[in-house]
């Protein structure tokens, strides 16, 4: 679908690494050049007409993402990224709110943005993290994060789909026990959001974080999802112009109530715009389209594998397009080397989840992650490459 839009699809290349980031539109990039080229100025602070539009072109996009992922507008925090929104979630409200003892609930599938600071954390102040253990198939089950919460859990913090395995995790129904048990849900959208509807209200999310750059945005850009009540108990990160009311040399000051408290310093403001740009083209699509066609394509890459013996599958059931296979006797990324040779090109490696591999008993994985752009032709050239993969050797040494 749409692949016209995107220049890079032009040159004879197969892109299989939309995990990693995806490719960006004209549109997207046009919008951000218009800024840049015709009314650059910073937010919220000039009194001139490029500055008044660009504060409606960058507080605008607030209510383009409250509609796209259902909350309110003062609840959307711009950050750089899903890392730093998981990072101010952590930092920002937890060390403040937890204390020694309490318990967080992740997996070992989780990417590394939803493990280090968990880490530092109890490292910080002794809260405990329990793994939920994963099934057979390496998938995060609501069953097995509810044998895991005891009277101590605080805290379920999870990707909505892991960015290895593919699972998509039933955030729904997990959402409603943590409203039912009164824990704090935390949600790393970031390979959900750009894939596939995520209803912030509707799951009963607490936190959600994702990025621009994976959904079609430019990097440098991400936002934070916090509902109101537990926004106004949550502290910034970072501290200087923009998000406070006053300061005295007596050292009293008062912050910003609301998003802005939270986006000290010029915020990346054609990144903003881009991001705006990117949600209203993936709508145009639909989520649901993009969705469907991306599990139709892994299910067509997994039937035509399954067919070839020296290919391992890892995660053949998820209900997303991330595969993760490996070439038998090769490394992973000996692998995506050799798929370079032909135009092809995946993540291959740990992919950030590094203690997946106590689950897994592999460190590392070639991964295909698909978009909306990929279609049947660029499914069938890996597989008729992977075909020939006794080639690797003579191609890749
Ligand atoms: N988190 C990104 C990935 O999974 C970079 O590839």
């Amino acid at each position: 679908m749409n692949r016209e839009d995107f220049p890079m699809l032009e040159k004879d290349i197969v892109y299989f690494d939309n995990g990693a980031t995806t490719l960006k539109p004209r549109v997207v990039v046009l919008k951000m050049d218009e800024y840049m080229q015709m009314y650059t100025s910073n937010i919220h602070r000039g009194d001139y007409d490029a500055a008044i539009k660009t504060n409606q072109a960058y507080d605008g996009v607030r209510k383009i993402v409250s509609e796209f992922v259902n909350c309110s507008e003062d609840e959307v925090i711009f950050t750089s990224g899903t890392t730093m929104s998981l990072n101010t979630v952590v930092f920002g409200y937890m060390k403040k709110h937890l204390k020694k003892g309490d318990e967080v609930i992740i997996s070992k599938a989780e990417h590394a943005s939803n493990v280090l600071p968990w880490m530092k954390l109890s490292e910080d102040i002794g809260i405990v993290i329990k793994y939920a253990p994963l099934n057979d198939n390496m998938e995060l089950t609501v069953e097995n994060i509810e044998k895991t919460i005891t009277e101590k859990t605080k805290v379920i913090s999870i990707a909505h789909v892991s960015n290895v395995i593919g699972d998509v995790r039933d955030i729904k129904a997990i959402g409603k026990i943590c409203k039912e048990r009164g824990i704090l849900f935390n949600v790393d959208g970031a390979q959900s959001v750009p894939h596939m509807k995520v209803d912030f209200r509707d799951a009963n999310i607490d936190f959600l974080s994702f990025s621009g750059h994976k959904m079609c945005g430019p990097t440098g850009v991400g936002v934070l999802v916090v509902k109101s009540k537990l926004m106004e108990d949550m502290d910034p990160l970072c501290y200087g112009g923009g998000m406070n009311q006053t300061f005295e040399a007596t050292g009293d000051y008062e912050l910003k109530t609301g998003p802005s408290k939270f986006e000290a310093g010029t915020p990346p403001i054609a990144e903003v715009i881009g991001l705006g740009e990117a949600i209203k083209y993936l709508e145009k699509i639909g989520l649901d389209n993009i969705h469907k066609h991306e599990v139709k394509l892994k299910k067509l890459l997994v039937k035509e594998l399954e067919k070839i013996p020296n290919i391992i599958l890892y995660n053949t059931n998820s209900d997303s397009g991330i595969l993760s296979f490996n070439i038998d006797s090769v490394f992973a990324q000996d692998s995506s080397v050799y798929l370079n040779n032909y135009n092809i090109y995946v993540r291959a490696g740990n992919h950030c989840a590094k203690i997946l591999k106590d689950e897994m008993k592999i460190k590392n994985t070639v991964r295909v992650s698909m978009y909306f752009y990929n279609n049947e032709e660029d499914v069938l050239k890996l597989v008729d490459v992977l075909k020939r993969s006794e080639d690797i050797f003579r191609v890749v040494i």
